[in-house]
């Protein structure tokens, strides 16, 4: 695996252009399962976990074609019902083909995720939700093996312990779509990758109401049929390089952010002694160092969201005064709290809150990245430290960010990729 050299205390400036979003696609590239017809995606993001999804539509029997941004899926009467160990061991994500593959082939083998570094994350809410629709659910040998001759609509209730769930919500609504009348999902995830996918299922002839509200509405059809869709844009992209702007002290606009989806981010900004402009379709960030202490809680979508945590904790490192960082989606997610201290910073945790004393100045030092968002977090720091950061963990950075190293390399950032053997 490659290593990242990254040279710090440099300010970014200049613009860059947000790639579409890993978490809205992944859940899209399932729903296609749900039709025999071609669907194209535009504005699909080169990650790894996008690579991870082809593997299981194509594993699923599913013709599968990724040229440039521009995905064309091509269902046909595929025949699999499985996705194995292997592959969802890669990516959790992997479950959300679970309820395309019960309304579409009537049952479903999935490997059942286990935990991660951010936390156990069950599927109770997967279950209760199709349960509630009709199918007959059992773990078997780590399997979740569904089954379900024929599907009705139901009224759903996804409140979990944590709040809504994202790609619970994803799997009852795309199983709703082919069920025998109305569904209702309440407390339903209001999250812009939700509304992203109901809006590409009501494209391809599903009937639904109200995403991006907690209720959504499903009345059931008999087929659907393919579409051509484009993927909005990777709110969390944009986030990490709206930090990055103000973590360097820098002025970096990114085109295409939607600040309709980031919202919390650019109050939190701002709040901290940022000046953020949002108009025209980007985002422009600007910050004179160091910015201010504050305070943020993660929560589900509008709130501050859980995949900017980690980011946000390296900002709050190197801005003056305390910090306190919240989480509320992944109480355990804060495996980035040793690395970030290796690099000078003086953070503690006190259970499910991180209490940032702000330094004067991170150092560079040898890092291990976690996780995907925590391999984002550990980059920026290093972008703020004095001399050199070694980063471990780009294949966790490449699940989910497309070039971000060159992003950060365009807008002035001093970061070199060498092989591990020969670092
Ligand atoms: N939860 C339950 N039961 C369930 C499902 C979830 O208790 O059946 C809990 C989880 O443990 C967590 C909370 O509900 O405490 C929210 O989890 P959610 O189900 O919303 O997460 P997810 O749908 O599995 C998606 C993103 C994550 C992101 C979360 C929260 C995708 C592919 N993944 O996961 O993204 O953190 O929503 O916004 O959309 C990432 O991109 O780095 C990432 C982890």
């Amino acid at each position: 695996m490659d290593k990242l050299f990254i040279n710090g205390t440099r300010a970014l400036r200049g613009t860059v252009t947000a790639h579409g979003a890993k978490n809205a696609v992944l859940p899209i590239m399932a729903a296609c399962l749900l039709s025999e017809d071609t669907s194209v995606i535009e504005n699909v993001p080169c990650v790894t976990d996008v690579i991870t999804m082809i593997e299981i539509l194509r594993r699923l029997g599913v013709r599968v074609l990724f040229s440039g941004d521009r995905l064309t899926v091509t269902p046909g009467q595929y025949a699999g019902t499985e996705a194995s160990h292997e592959l969802v061991r890669r990516m959790r994500a992997s479950i959300c083909v679970l309820g395309p593959l019960l309304a579409k082939q009537h049952k479903a083998q999935v490997s059942m995720p286990g935990g991660c570094v951010i936390g156990v994350r069950p599927i109770d809410l997967h279950q209760k939700g199709l349960q509630a629709l009709g199918a007959a659910i059992a773990i078997e040998h780590g399997y979740v093996i569904a089954v379900a001759p024929a599907l009705h609509g139901a009224r759903v209730h996804l409140g979990g312990a944590f709040g809504s769930s994202v790609l619970a919500t994803g799997n009852v609504l795309m199983a709703a779509t082919l069920a025998h009348g109305t569904t209702v999902i309440e407390q339903a995830a209001c999250e812009p990758e939700v509304t992203d996918l109901a809006d590409f299922l009501a494209a391809m002839g599903a009937k639904i109401s109200g995403q991006g509200t907690p209720v959504i509405r499903v009345e059931g059809v008999e087929r659907l049929h393919g579409a051509n869709f484009r993927i909005i844009p990777d709110r969390i992209e944009a986030g990490t390089l709206m930090i990055a702007a103000a973590i360097t002290g820098g002025d970096i606009t990114i085109e295409g952010a939607r600040a309709d989806h980031l919202g919390a981010v650019i109050d939190k900004l701002t709040e901290a002694g940022a000046a953020v402009d949002a108009s025209n379709g980007s985002i422009r960030v600007r910050a004179a160092q160091p910015l201010k202490a504050v305070d943020v809680t993660t929560l589900p979508f509008p709130g501050f969201p859980t995949d900017l945590q980690a980011q946000m904790m390296a900002l709050m490192a190197v801005s003056r005064g305390v910090s306190v960082l919240t989480e509320k989606v992944y109480p355990e997610r804060f495996m980035h709290i040793a690395e970030l201290n290796r690099m000078g910073a003086a953070i503690t945790r006190e259970g499910s809150s991180a209490i940032i004393k702000g330094v004067n100045r991170l150092s560079g030092a040898p890092v291990a990245a976690p996780d995907l968002r925590a391999s984002a977090a550990l980059i920026l720091a290093g972008l703020a430290a004095e001399d050199q950061t070694e980063f471990v963990g780009i294949e966790h950075l490449e699940r989910g960010y497309q070039n971000l190293e060159d992003q950060l390399t365009r807008l002035g950032a001093s970061i070199r990729r060498a092989e591990e053997r020969g670092a």
